[in-house]
């Protein structure tokens, strides 16, 4: 079966996301990550479209279980209701902390999710890619506040960071945290 066919038959199942030709780029990530200071909730302030992700008010809260795990509670408010996802992410090497993956089913694999840049205290920036067959990949991006607003300087600061980096932003958008039940 030729690389293009088969691709043809994959396009579908990836076009609610951003895909590109090759494969993905390898940005720098945080150095000396903290995964402590990391911890707690995070807001979602702009992102690459995720299927998964399509509400508002969407924030991230991340704690360590008892059995020493990460817990990564999602939620979203969607079509009338709040929507909570539980997820685990795990640090699948301990030199390259900054290099999370994170699973939301038992059965799905570990996706990368990668810190580029945070300073723990207002903003992080954050980047998951996929390569399928070498051929083309998907990815994913979010800026992520403390806040649920963030100065538009640093908002752009974000962008130029992932632009550097060589990712594309042509599909970013802000998620919409207007009218959530705390502000
Ligand atoms: C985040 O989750 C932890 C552990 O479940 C909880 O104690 C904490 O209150 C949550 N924080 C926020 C801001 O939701
Ligand atoms: C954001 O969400 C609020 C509450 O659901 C809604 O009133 C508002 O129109 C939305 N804003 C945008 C830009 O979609």
């Amino acid at each position: 079966m030729s690389a293009v066919y088969l691709l043809l038959l994959l396009l579908p199942l990836v076009s609610a996301q951003t895909y590109h030709w090759g494969r993905c780029p390898t940005p720098k990530v945080q150095p000396n990550f903290n995964l402590q200071q990391y911890l707690g909730r995070w807001y979602e302030i702009e992102k690459l479209p995720a299927s998964f992700e399509k509400g508002t008010c969407i924030e991230a809260n991340y704690s360590i279980r008892k059995d020493g795990t990460i817990r990564v509670l999602n939620s979203q408010f969607y079509k009338g209701k709040v929507t909570v996802a539980e997820g685990t992410a795990v640090i699948p090497d301990l030199r390259k902390p900054a290099q999370l993956g994170v699973s939301f089913s038992y059965f799905s694999p570990y996706a990368p999710y990668w810190i580029l840049s945070t300073d723990y205290t207002s903003t992080s920036i954050v980047y998951s890619c996929t390569s399928i067959l070498n051929i083309f990949h998907i990815d994913y991006a979010w800026i992520l506040g403390r806040s649920r607003f963030l100065p538009p300087a640093t908002v752009t600061y974000a962008k130029n960071l992932l632009t550097n980096e060589g990712i594309d932003l042509f599909r970013m958008k802000a998620t919409n945290q207007t009218g959530c039940t705390d502000n």
